[in-house]
């Protein structure tokens, strides 16, 4: 048999094939390209050199050396795809930014423990003066229906009462009004019902928690705030304990230095209705722009529990009595501390916050 071109193909297809599996990079395999399949490649050579055989043994060659090729040009294929994902791979894994990493190097050693903020330690000392006084203390919701919110507060619908506090509405798409709760009076009304509802009337307790108003944030309005509820509802309560109570809770928070009053207000669940108001600790008294220059702080409002509201929870106001009130936790934070611009407490400044460590 004469020799034939393609005796040696079989071997530089191995070859070819070995160099594709050695060749590490992407670029090494691009720069190897040529030798392989380019036209100084063995198998462009022997492409040329089935020239000189006869028409029939071309063919065949051809055929062999064309299958050679694809052969050649998949494991080309196949190669550069895994280079590209292992190259993809690495580089995701050198970009990687561990931000673990950088905080522990740039940490200074030994770290300072958080403490909790300001509001929330004057929310845990207002509940400390009055579980002393006798009240347990209860949560509710801070997104409210309406009926919570406004109309068991005897506030209903179209009520001009509504434009004392502008509210955040929720659309929820359902048919019933959903609001971010714009006091914390609501948790009155949750508290009376499961109340009524475990037959477990007295109740003797105060509520604490965020609310939300559409107020402009300024020296003393936040529009996310705190306020602490309070209610008690038994037998033969009048507007004196209300006041025996706020009294006996200034002193306490604040010391025997500032003065409290209540002024005649206006709440539709509360009958008579009281603001509560202390001396500013800013001024002392003398007016500046945390008391709108009055020298006084209103802190909430409280009073002897409206009728109204009984029925709407299912209690006899016959037999049953009671008072209310409701302030901020925020403010009282404020005048305890005489802090000029309540902002202060969002802020984050930790100057600032550690000073309430
Ligand atoms: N909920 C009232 C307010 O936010 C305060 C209040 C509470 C008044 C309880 C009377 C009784 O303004």
């Amino acid at each position: 048999m004469t020799p034939s071109p393609l005796d040696d193909l079989a071997t530089h297809q191995a070859d070819i094939l070995a160099v594709i599996e050695s060749v590490a990079t992407l670029d090494g395999l691009r720069d190897a390209e040529p030798s392989l399949v380019g036209r100084r490649s063995p198998l462009a050579t022997l492409q040329r050199s089935l020239g000189s055989l006869a028409p029939e043994e071309r063919r065949d060659a051809g055929a062999r050396l064309q299958k050679a090729r694809r052969v050649v040009e998949a494991a080309l294929d196949a190669r550069r795809r895994q280079l590209s994902h292992a190259e993809r791979v690495a580089r995701l894994e050198s970009d990687r930014l561990d931000l673990g990493d950088v905080v522990i190097r740039d940490v200074r050693w030994p770290i300072a423990a958080g403490h909790p903020g300001l509001v929330a330690a004057t929310q845990r000392s207002l509940e400390d003066v009055f579980v002393a006084m006798g009240f347990t203390v209860a949560e509710g919701p801070e997104v409210e229906s309406d009926w919570y919110n406004f109309e068991a507060l005897n506030i209903p619908p179209g009520h001009p009462a509504r434009g004392l506090w502008d509210s955040f509405y929720v659309d929820l798409g359902e048919p019933e009004t959903v609001v971010l709760r714009t006091h914390t009076s609501p948790t009155q009304i949750h508290l009376m019902e499961a109340a009524v509802a475990t037959g477990s009337l007295p109740i003797h307790s105060v509520m604490p928690g965020r609310c939300y108003r559409r107020d402009t944030p300024d020296a003393s309005h936040l529009p996310t705030f705190h306020q602490v509820e309070g209610i008690v509802v038994d037998r033969g309560i009048t507007f004196a304990d209300l006041a025996g109570v706020i009294e006996t809770f200034t002193r306490a928070y604040f010391g025997p230095e500032i003065e409290a009053r209540l002024r005649p207000g206006f709440f539709p669940f509360t009958e008579p209705s009281a603001e509560f108001e202390v001396t500013c600790t800013i001024c002392r008294g003398s007016g500046c722009r945390t008391c709108s220059h009055t020298g006084w702080i209103e802190l909430g409002g409280s009073g002897v529990i409206d009728p109204a509201v009984f029925e709407a929870v299912g209690i006899d106001p016959e037999e049953w009595s009671g008072f209310a009130f409701g302030f901020g936790i925020d403010r009282c934070a404020q005048m305890r501390h005489r802090i000029a611009d309540m902002r202060s407490l969002n802020e984050n400044d930790t100057r600032f916050l550690r000073q309430f460590v």
